[in-house]
């Protein structure tokens, strides 16, 4: 066996990402046979409706399979740039914005191009998984500023000014929430805003990419906030809204020396995203949007039928999401319980691996979206698996004592 090689210092310091591991768990778990339910991914259970997908086809046929301009096609551009006036009312040219790899890859650009070391980055937890990896890799620090069931898991503009050193380089929103659904109302978005007029040096990358998937709230860009279009960075995508999580397809929309440091970057690294798939973009941002309504009707009647089945069980609350697919129970009142073959349960991480092991049913536990009080159920799955995982963790948690 080889040594294990030395590594670049940042890539030690990263952990590799939890949703991910605990989705390899689940397909072992099946392979041996078990029927495992996973409520951990979070991707839509949808088909990439097929306007979009012929858009799709169709390039392949048209022989649309070369290397496109490095920040994305003109015309995809554009049309993103279309789209920014039409739903947030916000004017972005097309050199203002660069198509990547995902949502994820324009999140990487804009930390990376924005903070060194010595950087810190405000991080509301829970937060997305990535956040904080990427901060790291950056060679920045990220700051964790932890919110509560109690206050919807949204940042209050005091958290906010205490948080903020004259090191903070960036605060990272993320509305509506993955991990927890929270949406921010306008008036908590003015009033964070009027914190960071306060503070000039700290730019807000605006993660947007749920936009779409909301209830009963509206979706309110940043950006749009006054003072904050120079200095915030929006990111979005096609993966969740339009289920289109295989085409790897997002972009960041900002002040323009941002984003063109990000597409100097983007040009080394990967260069533009696949032509194919920016072709069935653009349908995506120019189709009838009812595919979309009709995902967001079912999440939405999904959502519902989970947080009344959580509401039952007693040890479990369970603020209400109003976006993404996503719930975020707080679970801390099971600890120190024990399951009935003995297995001590004191954590987030010991009731997702009971739950897992015991009542095969995948779920993400809290400690990887830096709560550990809670755990992420993802419920982008059928009503039918909806239904026998919330049997199971009924029966699973009824059977703790
Ligand atoms: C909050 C958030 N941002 C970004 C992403 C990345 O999305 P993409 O598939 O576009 O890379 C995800 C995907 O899970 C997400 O939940």
């Amino acid at each position: 066996m080889p040594d294990t090689p030395r590594f670049n210092a940042r890539v030690d310091r990263m952990q590799p990402s939890a949703t991910l591991a605990m989705k390899s768990r689940a397909s072992a778990l099946r392979r041996e046979g078990h029927p495992v339910v996973a409520l951990s991914a979070g991707e839509p259970d949808f088909d990439t409706p097929a306007a979009i997908s012929n858009a799709g086809i169709q390039a392949i046929e048209e022989g649309f399979t070369n290397y496109t301009e490095n920040p994305g096609m003109q015309s995809l551009r554009e049309t993103i740039s279309d789209k920014f006036e039409r739903d947030n009312g916000l004017s972005y040219s097309p050199e203002q914005i660069l198509c990547s790899n995902g949502a994820k890859q324009s999140i990487a650009l804009a930390i990376h191009v924005l903070c060194d070391a010595g950087d810190e980055v405000l991080i509301p937890a829970p937060y997305w998984v990535s956040y904080p990896e990427m901060t790291r890799f950056a060679g920045a620090t990220p700051r964790v500023v932890s919110t509560t069931p109690e206050q919807q898991y949204r940042l209050t503009p005091e958290q906010l000014d205490n948080a903020i050193t004259e090191d903070t380089r960036l605060l990272i929103l993320c509305s509506p929430s993955n991990p927890t659904g929270s949406v921010y109302t306008r008036a908590e978005l003015e009033a964070l805003a009027e914190v960071l007029r306060a503070n000039d040096h700290v730019y807000v990358l605006s993660d947007e990419i749920y936009e779409h998937v909301v209830f009963d709230a509206e979706h309110i860009a940043v950006a749009g906030l006054p003072g904050l279009y120079d200095r915030t960075i929006t990111i979005n995508g096609f993966s969740k809204a339009f289920a289109m999580t295989g085409w790897r397809l997002g972009y960041m929309a900002g002040p323009e020396p941002i984003v063109s440091a990000a597409g100097k970057v983007q040009g080394q690294l990967t260069s533009a995203p696949s032509s194919i798939s920016q072709r069935a973009g653009q349908a995506a941002l120019t189709m009838d949007m009812q595919p979309v309504y009709d995902m967001v009707a079912a999440f939405n009647e999904r959502r519902d039928y989970v947080l009344s089945r959580l509401n039952d069980l007693d040890g479990i609350t369970c603020p209400t999401p109003e976006g993404a697919f996503y719930l975020f129970p707080d679970v801390s009142d099971l600890f120190e319980q024990t399951a009935p073959d003995g297995t001590p349960i004191e954590s987030s991480n010991d009731l997702c691996m009971y739950l897992l092991e015991q009542h095969h049913v995948a779920l993400v536990p809290g400690e990887a979206f830096g709560d550990p009080n809670g755990l992420r159920i993802s419920y982008a799955s059928s009503m039918e698996d909806l239904e026998t995982a919330l049997d199971r963790i009924a029966t699973g948690v009824e059977a703790l004592s």
